[in-house]
């Protein structure tokens, strides 16, 4: 992101706090950052911190301009409070983004199928081979049936304040839904 802030819009001042429950998360990514030319500058921050309570990590009301989530909301207790904390905490017009595991598209039930037995009974048994953790990846496949689908999720960041596009799709299906893309914009006041 900050490479696109930098190189695309030539903004130099954009700064990005990256948060995770998990310190072990966090201390990767440190690592990683480290080795990128913004590691060690000021723009990176990265903060402990549970979304559903992001008050408790110090993130003020207003204070975003986009708060942005990939492949992490699935593995919320509770999603709702953490889409009620990315609202309180973004600034009027801020913009909510979330790309997630999603439900396949109603016109190819064959195609759901599939990808629902490949979940359960291919990725654990990769998981056992490459990682020997057979549960992680049985918990991948759970997480993904389990999260609501694209337009009841949307009815949820709806809930939670947000506006959602009036005209055309209120998310874009990534691969026929296996992955979809959310977004919301916190209305001016
Ligand atoms: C599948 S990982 C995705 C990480 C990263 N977004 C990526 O794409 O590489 C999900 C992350 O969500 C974090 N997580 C789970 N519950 C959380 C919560 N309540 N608040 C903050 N982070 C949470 C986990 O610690 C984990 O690092």
């Amino acid at each position: 992101m900050l490479d696109h802030a930098t190189d695309v819009h030539g903004d130099g001042e954009t700064s990005v706090v990256v948060a995770d429950i998990n310190a072990d998360m966090l201390a990767e990514g440190r690592k990683r950052a480290r080795a990128s030319r913004h590691g060690a500058g000021a723009r990176l921050a990265f903060v402990e911190a549970n979304a559903q309570d992001l008050r408790a990590a110090g993130m003020a009301d207003a204070s975003f301009d986009l708060y942005t989530v990939a492949f992490g909301i699935r593995n919320f207790t509770d999603p709702a409070p953490a889409l009620r904390e990315a609202f309180r905490v973004l600034k009027p017009g801020g913009v909510f983004a979330c790309l997630e595991f999603s439900k396949i598209s109603a016109p190819l039930p064959l195609l759901r199928t599939l990808y629902t037995s490949w979940n359960f009974a291919v990725i654990p048994l990769l998981g056992q081979l490459v990682a020997g953790d057979r549960d992680s990846y049985r918990y991948l496949a759970e997480s993904i049936e389990r999260f609501p689908d694209q337009r009841t999720f949307g009815d949820m960041i709806k809930a939670a304040g947000f506006v959602v596009p009036r005209s055309g799709p209120a998310w874009e299906d990534l691969s026929g839904g296996i992955v979809a893309i959310h977004k919301g914009i916190k209305p001016l006041e």
